[in-house]
Order: structure tokens, then C-alpha cells, then sequence
């Protein structure tokens, strides 16, 4: 049974950016804890939790001599200011991908402009780029909802990193039909997801079967399990080795494997030496009965 590994698959460069603070700052004594849990994978969150990281819910909960991660979802500059007035240091993980959506929310308010952001408006990083546009900014779904909106003055139309295309254009045609007003439109979709999906299509129709290695609640792996389900049956969203059902694979000769964003490399590893070693049974197991 050969094991074959998805083109692009794990850790986006922000997540990656945003684990690499934490751990320098582990390094360098602090006491470190994230606002909100650093990354939707419980094997990685026990492994911080190891070296001392605790989450906190809100920044109220921040102490003096402790060191405060923003994660890569960002936050509302309210939020960071009150980290940088209670804690000894503010580690900001935000990814500069969001980054560029806040300053370009930023720039449109400072110009009494409105702000229409596509997202989902309870997500983290939509409400922190709202709070770079107060009183400007509308974080809305989808196009169904650009009807609800007021008369726009000079919007500026940019998109939660992690929308689907369609979607954002979509919904930027909608705008464009609702208003005379220039509209500006910037992209701020962010490649990562995209290309993990890309990759899992293209592997899942060479494959007899799939892991999807991503946390339960992790959105852009549940995403990945529906791309490689579409063409390939057995394909299996697992957060441990634990859950491979050695079962599954009796007759399979080629298994595929991905892993969501925030899934890292080490549980990859672990996952993949898993199979080879169950391939190497059942290979085995079949010589015996031959
Ligand atoms: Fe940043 Fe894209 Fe990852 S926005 S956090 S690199 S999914």
C-alpha cells in the first residue's frame, strides 16, 4: 500500500508564523497565554499546553508579567490596545494577510468611506476588521444580503482570507448593481485554502482511500473532507491515529493524505508512518495467505 501525500497540506503560513511567536516566546521564559485558543487542533493546543501556553476568553483576564498572544485571526484595536496596557508584552500573531484587510478597512473609513467586508460576521477576524472601520463597516454573507444594506458611499468591497471566490465576486457584482458610486473592489482571499483544496482534488481521484488529518471543528478540514469525498468514497477526517479502522484499508493500494491549516507537521508525521506500518501488515498478512 503506497502512501501518497497531497501536493500542499498542513500548516498555512500564518498558522506556522503564529505557533513559531508562541514558541519563541516560550524560549524566552514568559509566561504565555493567547487570547482565544491559537489554532483549531486539539493535539496541537494540548502539545503548547505542555510548555506552559494557557488560553484566556477575554483580555480582562490578562495579568501584569505575562506575555499576550494576538493569534492570526487578529483582533479590534480596542482589543489590543487593553492587552498592551495590562500585559508585560503583546506578542502580535495576527497573519499579515489579515493584516492587509484591517489597514485596508483602515484607510476607506479614515475616508468616510463604507466599508462592505464578505465573511461570516460572528467569525474572529471579521470582527476584528470591523473594529478598524467603525461605524463604516458591514460584514455580510453573501450577495442576498447586499439589498439590506443602506446607500453606500463610496464602498470598498474586500473579503473575510478564507471565502470562497465566488462568492466574494458574487457579492461584489451585487454591490456594484446597487450603488452609482465608485466601488472599489480588492480580493483579500487568501491562496491557502484554495491550494489545499486544489491539491486534495487532484490526488483524491488517484487514491482507493483518504485521510483528512484536521480537528473536528476545523472548518477548512471539514471543507477538505467534502472535496476528496466527491471522488473518492472512502475518505476519512481524522484527528489522531487512533481512528484509522485498519479495516478500511484491506485491498487498498494507494491511500491519500492531507491535513487541514492548522494540522501540524509532527501529527502528520506520526499519522503517515501509521499507515505505512498497516500497509507493511496487511501486505504481510497477505503473502502468509498466498
Ligand atoms: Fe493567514 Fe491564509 Fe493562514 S490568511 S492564517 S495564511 S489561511
Amino acid at each position: 500500500m503506497k502512501v501518497l501525500l497531497a501536493n500542499e497540506y498542513g500548516f498555512c503560513f500564518g498558522v506556522e508564523r503564529a505557533v513559531e511567536m508562541v514558541e519563541e516566546a516560550i524560549s524566552n521564559g514568559a509566561s504565555v497565554r493567547t487570547l482565544g485558543p491559537l489554532i483549531h487542533n486539539p493535539q496541537e493546543m494540548q502539545r503548547l499546553a505542555h510548555e506552559g501556553v494557557t488560553t484566556i476568553q477575554e483580555p480582562v483576564q490578562i495579568k501584569r508579567g505575562e506575555t499576550a498572544v494576538i493569534r492570526a485571526h487578529g483582533v479590534t484595536p480596542d482589543v489590543q490596545k487593553e492587552l498592551e496596557e495590562k500585559a508585560s508584552k503583546v506578542v502580535d500573531a495576527t497573519c499579515p494577510f489579515v493584516t492587509r484587510v484591517q489597514k485596508l478597512a483602515a484607510r476607506a473609513a479614515a475616508q468616510d468611506r463604507h466599508v462592505i467586508v464578505v465573511g461570516s460576521p460572528d467569525h474572529p477576524e471579521m470582527i476584528g476588521v470591523k473594529g478598524y472601520a467603525p461605524d463604516h463597516a458591514f460584514v455580510i454573507r453573501d450577495e442576498t444580503e447586499v439589498a439590506g444594506l443602506p446607500e453606500l458611499r463610496r464602498p470598498l468591497v474586500v473579503s473575510q482570507t478564507t471565502i470562497k471566490a465566488k462568492t466574494f465576486f458574487d457579492t461584489a457584482d451585487a454591490v456594484r448593481s446597487k450603488t452609482k458610486d465608485t466601488v472599489e473592489v480588492v480580493n483579500t482571499i487568501c491562496s491557502a485554502t484554495r491550494d489545499r483544496q486544489d491539491a486534495a482534488r487532484a490526488l483524491a481521484g488517484m487514491v482507493d482511500a483518504f485521510y483528512i488529518i484536521g480537528g473536528r471543528h476545523s472548518s477548512n478540514s471539514v471543507k477538505l473532507l467534502a472535496v476528496c469525498k466527491e471522488q473518492c468514497e472512502k475518505s476519512f477526517l481524522i484527528e489522531t491515529e487512533e481512528e484509522i479502522n485498519e479495516n478500511d484499508l484491506v485491498g487498498v493500494e494507494r491511500v491519500g493524505v492531507t491535513a487541514g491549516a492548522s494540522t501540524p507537521d509532527w501529527l502528520i508525521r506520526k499519522i503517515v508512518t501509521h499507515l505505512e506500518e498497516i500497509g507493511e501488515r496487511l501486505s504481510d498478512s497477505l503473502s502468509l495467505k498466498l
